[in-house]
C-alpha cells in the first residue's frame, strides 16, 4: 500500500514547486501556517494557492469557534473548488466534540479534514460521524504527542484497523518531525503523511550510507573546531 506524502504548508512558492512534483500528492494548511504564510485576507490568500494547485487535494481549515459558525465558513469553504478539503477540529477550543458539525457536513457529501485528534477514542467518535460514502482524512497529530512523551504508533494501529474497509476514509499522520516518520507510516500501513517542505527533500534524498554519515559527522565536527581554532 502507498503511503501518500502531502505537504504541509501554506506557502505559497512551496505549494507552486511541489505541485509540479510527483513525490507530493496533496496539500495540508492550517490557520498557523497561513499565517506564517503572511495571509491576510483568508479568501483572497487560499484563492491565490487554488489557481496554482487545482487538481491535488488541499485542505483549508474553519476556524470559527461555534458550531454555527464554523459549519457557515464549511460551508463556504467547500465550494471554493473541487479538490478541496474542509479542515474541522475534533472539538472547539472549549473541549465541546464537533461530531454535528462534522456529522451535518459528511452526510451532505462535504469532504473532511478532522484535525487535531490525538486519542483513539477521538477517533473512534469521529468515525461514527462520518458519511463512508464520503472522503474523508482523520488527521492525528504524532509530532505533537512524541514531544508531550507519548508513543503515537497504538493509536495509528488501533485506527487504521478501524477504518480498513473503509475505502474513502484515510488516516493522516500530521505533525510530522523527521524524515523517519515517512517511515514509521509506511510500516503502519498509513494512507497520508502531510510532511513539511525540508522533511520533504530529505525523503527525496533517502538511501543514506552508514559509512558517509560518519565521514560526514567527523568532517562536519573538524571543520567548526577549526573555524573556532579551537585550541587545548
Ligand atoms: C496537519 O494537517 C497540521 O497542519 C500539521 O501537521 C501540524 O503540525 P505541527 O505540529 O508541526 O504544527
Amino acid at each position: 500500500m502507498k503511503t501518500k506524502i502531502f505537504c504541509d504548508s501554506a506557502d505559497y512558492e512551496t505549494i507552486k514547486f511541489f505541485n509540479n512534483k510527483s513525490i507530493v500528492d496533496g496539500f495540508t494548511t492550517n490557520p498557523s501556517l497561513m499565517r506564517i504564510s503572511g495571509a491576510k485576507n483568508y479568501k483572497d490568500y487560499s484563492f491565490k494557492i487554488l489557481k496554482i494547485c487545482k487538481k491535488k487535494p488541499i485542505s483549508f481549515e474553519v476556524f470559527a469557534d461555534d458550531q454555527k459558525q464554523m459549519l457557515k465558513q464549511a460551508y463556504k469553504i467547500s465550494t471554493w473548488a473541487k479538490n478541496v478539503y474542509v479542515k474541522i477540529p475534533v472539538v472547539n477550543s472549549k473541549g465541546k466534540f464537533m461530531g454535528p458539525v462534522i456529522k451535518e457536513l459528511s452526510t451532505k457529501g462535504i469532504k473532511l479534514n478532522i484535525t487535531a485528534i490525538y486519542s483513539f477514542e477521538q477517533v473512534e467518535r469521529v468515525f461514527k460521524c462520518l458519511d463512508k460514502k464520503t472522503k474523508s482524512i482523520i488527521s492525528i497529530f504524532a509530532g505533537r504527542m512524541a514531544d508531550g512523551g507519548i508513543d503515537p504508533l497504538p493509536i495509528f494501529k488501533k485506527s487504521i484497523a478501524l477504518v480498513k474497509k473503509n475505502k474513502n476514509i484515510e488516516i493522516l499522520w500530521a505533525s510530522t518531525r523527521e524524515a523517519y516518520n515517512f517511515i514509521q507510516a509506511k510500516q503502519l500501513g498509513c494512507n497520508i503523511i502531510t510532511v513539511p517542505a525540508k522533511i520533504i527533500n530529505q525523503v527525496y534524498n533517502f538511501g543514506a550510507n552508514t559509512k558517509e554519515l560518519t565521514l560526514g559527522t567527523v568532517k562536519g565536527f573538524l571543520n567548526d573546531s577549526k573555524k573556532s581554532k579551537f585550541k587545548i
